[in-house]
């Protein structure tokens, strides 16, 4: 059985590529109005709650500032994005992968979770080939059911043609201001677990290739428990109290 599933890989390409696009655009579009604000409305900078840099023509797209350029790349990415994440959502679900591999029980929530998950991490540690560990599980889980979602969600109710036709989305997220902020906060969410997760894949380029080609899941059976230790032999002379 390959360790990523077929729907598994193809989302997950996908979606990098659509999130990379997003990103860059988007701080070509941030890079119009560099302020950001709480509630329903904000256009003076004294009100901002946040004074965001201008970002440089190398993290933008396109290279040099332009607005309307900046949102048709914006959405032309969003939708592979937002369908995409439609798909996987369907896929792990009928699959097994989400029930599987992604749900948490309790004990993956207590700190000896946590320490195993570094643990195992750390260069003397198991590669991780039986599944995802508690803080792999927490920080995936959060991914596809917290952070994306809400890309969407957040993208949509500021986004001009679609807030007339919900405009409760708008309400629910507390304002138009307060949903860019939202947008805004939760895309350099996205942009931090990015850092952490390249790094830490780069520490090992196979776990990067099984993300293209399937790779092997090790049989359950092959995960074997380990074996009880021997009852210790009585010591000579020691005291039966028994
Ligand atoms: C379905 C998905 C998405 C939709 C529909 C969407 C839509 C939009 C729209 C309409 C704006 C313009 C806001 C304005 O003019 O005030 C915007 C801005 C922005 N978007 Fe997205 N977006 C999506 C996903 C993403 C993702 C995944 C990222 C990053 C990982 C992202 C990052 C940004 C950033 C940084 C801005 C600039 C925020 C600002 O200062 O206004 N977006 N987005
Ligand atoms: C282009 C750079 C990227 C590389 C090299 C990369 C690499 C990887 C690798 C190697 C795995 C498998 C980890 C393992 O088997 O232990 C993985 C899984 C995953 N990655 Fe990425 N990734 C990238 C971008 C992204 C982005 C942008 C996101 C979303 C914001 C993302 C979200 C995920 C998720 C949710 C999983 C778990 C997939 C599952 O099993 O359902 N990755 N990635």
């Amino acid at each position: 059985m390959a360790k990523h599933a077929l729907s598994t890989r193809l989302w997950h390409w996908v979606n990098a590529a659509a999130i990379i696009v997003l990103f860059m655009s988007g701080l070509n579009i941030s890079n119009a109005h560099r302020y950001l604000y709480w509630g329903d409305y904000g256009f003076d900078p004294k009100d901002a709650w946040l004074s965001v840099i201008r970002f440089p023509g190398w993290a933008t797209i396109p290279q040099h500032y332009n607005l309307a350029m900046a949102r048709d790349w914006h959405i032309l990415a969003a939708w592979p994005f937002g369908v995409g994440l439609l798909f996987i959502w369907i896929a792990m679900l009928a699959n097994g992968h989400f029930r599987r591999d992604l749900a948490t029980r309790p004990s993956d929530w207590t700190p000896a979770a946590v320490i195993a998950s570094v643990k195992a991490h750390s260069p003397s540690g198991e590669p991780a080939h039986h599944g995802y560990n508690a803080v792999q599980k927490i920080l995936y889980g959060g991914v596809f059911g917290v952070l994306l979602p809400m890309m969407v969600l957040t993208g949509l109710s500021i986004s001009p043609g679609f807030e007339p036709a919900a405009p409760w989305l708008i309400d629910m997220l507390g304002g138009r201001q307060s949903a860019r902020s939202l947008h805004f906060l939760a895309a350099w969410g996205i942009f931090g677990f990015f850092v952490i997760h390249i790094g830490l894949a780069l520490t090992d380029w196979r776990l990067i290739l099984e993300m293209f080609t399937g790779g092997r899941r090790e049989a359950a059976a092959s995960v074997a428990p380990t074996p009880t230790p021997e009852p210790a032999p009585p010591v000579e002379g020691a005291i039966d109290h028994g």
